[in-house]
């Protein structure tokens, strides 16, 4: 004879409604879900209210997973997944000391990424961005021979600042323009096929390119300053697709202002979003920027949300998670 209790499902918390893909779908036919339904992100506090009591939360990389949040959805928490690669927003040492697995979603974003990287790349330093706000200003005028000069990114050399998925991927795109390509890894001071490896210090001296692949750690906060900047070529170009806080936003525009750099892209800021149209970073006509769209495309967040569905799942199954970060 049953008792006729069902068993409670787990409960898991998703904190933005919408997300791509079928992920989340999936997640729902198996657990109770919750979902955050307002059109603005969840505050820390009310993710934290809305994660109260739930086994797994499926979090995006701009939320913040720390103390609070771990014990304001209680000791019953087993896996907090985010649906980015980056987790700089992760305290790592309070997941560890509350047993909570923390995931992230590497390889599905890469080759994404590394596209907006090659097209930072030729919009800064072929001055792309430029032409296209002449001509929305109505500027373009007769042809002349002298007009919207960038500099050629066939037979440049690319310096990539770290050597994960994302570097590489763009290390092969690199080749394919015609490109030498040099990294710098901190530890893995290795060549490969596709790159040779440098000092940091000879990266930053003779690379026509730098770009920014490193996380966002105590290490690599504000790592490309007035002083590294100082170190590069007049005529390179800094394009960063990594995390904002890697590059001192002040001293980059004073480097641009000044003629010391030629051109930079960035698809990461400090303090996202930048929502201020007099925000000194848009005005800067050398300077490409752009919201945050590494890894926008369809196919790629949906995968990334997948990804972060299935390490739920793995985890809630009692199996190991399939993209953990180091606890
Ligand atoms: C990532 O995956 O880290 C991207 O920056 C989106 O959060």
């Amino acid at each position: 004879m049953t008792s006729g209790t069902a068993t409670p499902r787990p409960r898991v918390a998703v904190s933005r409604a919408g997300l791509p893909g079928a992920g989340v779908k999936r997640l729902a036919s198996h657990y109770d879900v919750t979902m955050w339904e307002g059109t603005a992100p969840p505050t820390p506090a009310e993710l934290a209210r809305l994660a109260h009591g739930c086994e797994a939360l499926l979090v995006l990389g701009s939320d913040r997973v720390d103390s609070a949040l771990l014990d304001a959805a209680g000791p019953g928490l087993r896996v907090v997944a985010l649906a980015s690669m980056g987790y700089d927003g992760v305290d790592l040492d309070a997941a560890a000391a509350r047993g909570v697995v923390i995931t992230h979603t590497p390889d599905v974003l890469a080759d994404t990424t590394a596209d907006v990287a090659m097209a930072l790349i030729l919009m800064a330093r072929r001055r792309l961005g430029a032409g296209v706000d002449a001509m929305r200003r109505g500027e373009w005028g007769a042809f002349r021979m002298d007009a919207f000069l960038g500099l050629d990114v066939h037979g440049a050399t690319l310096g990539l600042i770290g050597y994960g998925q994302i570097a590489r991927a763009l290390a092969r795109r690199a080749t394919g323009f015609g490109m030498r390509v040099q990294h710098h890894h901190p530890r893995r001071k290795e060549d490969d096929e596709l790159s040779r490896w440098v000092s940091f210090d000879e990266l930053l001296q003779t690379s026509d390119i730098v770009s920014v692949h490193t996380p966002l750690t105590a290490e690599t906060a504000g790592l490309i300053g007035a002083a590294e900047l100082a170190r590069m070529r007049p005529t390179a170009t800094l394009v960063n697709t990594g995390r904002g806080g890697v590059v001192d936003e002040e001293a980059l525009l004073s480097a641009l202002r000044g003629g010391r750099l030629h051109s930079a892209g960035l698809d990461v800021m400090i303090d996202e979003p930048r929502t201020d149209p007099a925000d000194p970073l848009f005005a800067e006509p050398r300077l490409v920027v752009l919201p945050h769209v590494g890894s926008a495309t369809e196919a790629t967040r949906a995968a990334m949300v997948d990804l972060a569905a299935r390490n739920i799942e793995a985890v809630l199954d009692g199996s190991d998670a399939l993209t953990p970060l180091p606890g």
